[in-house]
């Protein structure tokens, strides 16, 4: 029967759902970009096609969609198959630290854990509220916009060495109607910022080795390989940042820098270093601090 047949069988937002996850399961899809399984991937596409909350009470699942919604939801669930897109470049928005971000193709899809050091104010580390905070390597602008909704006296740049980057952080500032705090900056690491100097410096740079590039899955080739890959150790952009940020960090000031699961690669190249690995409630790791004052003695 073809499986056009078979889909108009499909009556409810329930099996849609379940429809949605056994092709993704048959198609052998990846999840790493907001869920990690094939039944949240397709509950979440589902609920976004019919223009539903994804806190939706159980009750409506059952409801009968009409057949102009079952079309709009399965061309969704087909392409998430057929492009192997992650979910959140097919919808073009992802939360991230609570807030809703514009993504598409020029950015890497926000998922770092220091969503959540953002929203704990980095407590216990951070002393009172920074006055001047630097995102680097912006992609989106997640990190820095974010750390603006929360910290509402402090003054943010983004910074990325990427100009379609830059336009996409630059339409989520305007989103959040933050453009009076938040700047976008083109630099290459610390090369743009001039003798800026910030409290809190705040990086999720690209920290995959290029080994490693060459074996990810397809969902992640869709991403920018900038915002990814780094080098033979994947630390050619951290080491760039280390050696700059004591010229940007204010007495006191604090780096947070996230190196994924490449802690091994950062250890052998920075034994000496100090650092502090933080660790996550909700997920994730590999994400360092150091202080300047540790910077300056240690490198
Ligand atoms: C891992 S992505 C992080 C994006 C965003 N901060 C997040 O957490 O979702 C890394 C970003 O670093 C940028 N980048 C790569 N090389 C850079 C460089 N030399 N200077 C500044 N930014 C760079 C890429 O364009 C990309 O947007």
């Amino acid at each position: 029967m073809p499986r056009h047949f078979e889909t108009d069988e499909l009556s409810s937002v329930r099996d849609l759902v379940r429809w949605g996850a056994s092709r993704f399961r048959e198609a052998g899809l990846h999840f790493g970009h907001g869920t990690d399984n094939a039944l949240d991937e397709a509950f979440f596409l589902t609920l976004h096609a019919l223009h539903l909350p994804t806190d939706i009470p159980a009750l409506y699942l059952e409801s009968t969609v009409t057949a102009s919604e079952r079309t709009a939801v399965l061309k969704l669930l087909r392409a998430r198959v057929t492009t192997r897109k992650p979910a959140a470049y097919l919808i073009g928005e992802i939360e991230f630290a609570g807030m809703p971000f514009h993504v598409d193709e020029r950015v890497l899809i926000p998922r770092s854990p220091i969503g959540e050091l953002i929203l704990a104010d980095f407590q216990p580390w951070l002393q009172g509220q920074p006055e001047r905070v630097l995102d680097l390597c912006t992609g989106s602008g997640c990190i820095g916009i974010a750390c603006a909704a929360q910290f509402p006296y402090a003054q943010v740049d983004l910074a990325d060495i990427s100009e379609g980057a830059l336009a996409v952080s630059r339409k989520n500032i305007k989103r959040h109607g933050l453009e009076d705090r938040v700047r976008a900056i083109k630099s290459d690491v610390f090369d743009g910022l001039g003798d800026a100097t910030y409290d809190l410096i705040v990086t999720n740079p690209p920290y995959v080795t290029t080994a490693e590039w060459n074996t990810l899955a397809t969902e992640y080739r869709h991403e920018p390989r900038l915002a990814l890959e780094a080098g033979h150790d994947g630390m050619d952009i951290v080491a760039r940042i280390l050696e700059g940020a004591v010229a940007h960090l204010r007495p006191g000031g604090l780096l947070i820098c996230e190196v994924g699961a490449f802690v091994e690669e950062f250890e052998v190249r920075w034994p000496q270093l100090p650092v502090t690995w933080l660790d996550f409630e909700r997920g994730g790791d590999g994400v360092f601090l150091i202080s300047r004052e540790d910077l300056v003695s240690h490198l």
